[in-house]
């Protein structure tokens, strides 16, 4: 890891399946440090994007940096918390199991002894997400607010330096979406957060920046962007309604209501 660099650069970035094309020709840089959220219509490109930091998928053009080395390099600096409904949990595991995972950083599941320190981390990761007491449940049996803390729990058990969250509030009420965020605000002394989101409140009050993606990167800035980039990004102001995109928004630059 390279103290200097940002914490990720993507410069000429093209990814997709096979004869979908889903992010073309990105150029962004997030620096150490930052809270920056992720927003775009469903389909543009969001997850696709996480998955290429991660070094989940090869970009077909282009490089990725992550702190200046290749993704795979500094894999298990990166926590990452994936969609929740993307996840099948018909598997027999339970939530302790799930949140150990965040240990093994790439080592076998089956024959892995965790350390005292390990075991100690990941009560500490089930304590903060408020898990604990569900700690020997199955993940089948958990509610989709519960599962979606236990994934936030398996990425901060990594202690990683920089962590991508994927809607990580889609299936949370208001008060534990506000418990994430004050929790996402705590570590963002530490460490990079980058999240997907379509909340309001969080873009709002709690990003610092936001990257606008929908197949291009549209805006990487602020997070008060024009109605005329809104439009170019979710295709109809109507469109920006549904999509839940921050009043102050309008406000700043269209002077409307
Ligand atoms: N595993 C996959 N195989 C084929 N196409 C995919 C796959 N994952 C996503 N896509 C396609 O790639 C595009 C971008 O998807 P995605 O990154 O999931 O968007 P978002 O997260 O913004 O909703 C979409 O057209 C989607 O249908
Ligand atoms: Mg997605």
């Amino acid at each position: 890891m390279k103290e200097t660099a940002p914490a990720v650069c993507l410069q000429n970035v093209s990814a997709g399946y096979s004869k979908i094309t889903a992010l073309e020709n990105i150029n962004l840089n997030i620096e150490a440090g930052s809270f920056t959220g992720i927003i775009g219509p469903n389909g543009g490109g969001k997850t696709t994007l996480l998955k290429v930091m991660l070094g989940l998928l090869e970009p077909w053009t282009g490089q990725v940096r992550i702190f200046g080395q290749d993704p795979q390099e500094n894999r298990r600096l990166v926590g990452y918390v994936p969609q929740a409904t993307n996840i099948n949990r018909q598997f027999p595991i339970s939530v302790r199991e799930v949140v150990s995972m965040g240990r093994l950083a790439g080592k076998s599941l089956f024959f892995h002894r965790y350390s005292t320190i390990d075991n100690d981390m990941i009560n500490h990761c089930l304590t903060r997400l408020d898990v604990l007491d569900l700690a020997e449940r199955q993940i089948g049996q958990l509610s989709s607010g519960q599962w979606q803390r236990v994934l936030i729990a398996r990425a901060l058990a990594v202690e990683p330096v920089l962590l991508l969250l994927d809607e990580p509030t889609s299936g949370l009420d208001a008060n534990a979406s506000s418990m994430v965020y004050e929790l996402l605000q705590e570590l963002n002394r530490e460490i990079t957060i980058i999240m997907v989101t379509h909340d309001t409140l969080a873009i709002s009050a709690y990003v610092r920046d936001i990257a606008c993606i929908n197949h291009h990167l549209h805006y990487h800035g602020e997070p008060d962007i024009s109605s005329e980039l809104i439009m170019q990004l979710y295709g109809c102001p109507v469109d920006l309604i549904a999509h839940g995109v921050p009043h102050r928004v309008l406000e700043q630059h269209g002077g409307q209501p």
